[in-house]
């Protein structure tokens, strides 16, 4: 019998989105049919493998470079959608990388991921359809890297991973969808407002997994969650946020009023 953690890795190494795809909604099936075991305790390694596996396009360039996106022009508009593609993409890596990377976890947490991941699929799937249908693939624009780049920086403590990908990186799509949203919504275009409404409501479900686990940690070791994550989004050098923010939605996703009164400080 096949193992969850295990396989996870050998999908984040999958290089082609289209059978990434397949074989997320395979190990999701599987897990929830009892056909795929879980060892909690196995202490794997990626040595030898590139993670993710990505494809050869889009091409990778740094975040300043990206060329604004203008949301009155359709050029600029498919570069957005693209670019959220991109970030779909590796929303799903970054599921799979929770899942292999951190052992000894209780096994709810990687059920979580792999929900998490089964949704960040279905973002993506729904996203590059919309853009096939006008004639775009994914990678067709240039993409830049950070959601992955703090993946990266944060392979070393599940807490810092939970604080500062889920808890800063995603929660960040929570405060920038809305707005997103309302400018397809001003040019009628319904199919993407539709996607987006979808992509939001999930959104804050893999927030709320992040507070929950960081959470979870910081009660394990005796913690104050406000003084750790002050702390460790220092040491791994995390974005600073900026308003507008979304507090229902970060209300919603587990932050506590005190952790709303401090955004943006
Ligand atoms: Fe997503
Ligand atoms: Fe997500």
């Amino acid at each position: 019998m096949s193992e969850l953690r295990q396989t996870a890795q050998e999908i984040l190494v999958i290089t082609d989105p289209e059978t990434k795809l397949i074989r997320i909604k395979q190990l999701f099936d599987s897990y929830h049919q009892q056909n795929i075991s879980l060892d909690v305790s196995n202490v794997l390694n990626a040595d030898g493998f590139t993670l993710p596996g990505r494809p050869q396009k889009p091409e990778l360039v740094p975040p300043l470079t990206v060329p604004k996106r203008r949301m009155d022009t359709i050029e600029g508009r498919l570069s957005l959608l693209h670019s959220l593609a991109h970030i779909e993409f590796n929303a799903m890596n970054l599921a799979l990388d929770a899942i292999w990377r951190f052992a000894d976890m209780p096994a709810q947490y990687y059920v979580d991921w792999l929900k998490v991941a089964k949704e960040e699929a279905y973002h993506f799937s729904l996203i590059t359809e919309h853009l096939q249908s006008v004639g775009v693939a994914y990678g067709d624009f240039p993409a830049h890297n950070s959601l992955w780049e703090m993946v990266e920086r944060t392979s070393d403590a599940v807490i810092a991973r939970m604080a500062l990908v889920p808890r800063t990186m995603e929660a960040r799509g929570l405060d920038a969808v809305p707005a997103i949203r309302d400018r397809f919504q001003q040019i009628k275009d319904h199919q993407v407002v539709e996607i987006l409404e979808i992509i939001l409501r999930d959104e804050v479900g893999h927030v709320l997994i992040g507070n929950q686990w960081f959470n979870f940690l910081c009660a394990k070791e005796s913690l104050s969650p406000i003084k750790v994550y002050k702390e460790l989004a220092r040491a791994y050098r995390a974005p600073v946020l900026r308003g507008p923010f979304n507090l229902e939605a970060r209300k919603e996703a587990g932050f506590t009023a005190e952790e709303l009164s401090l955004l943006g400080t």
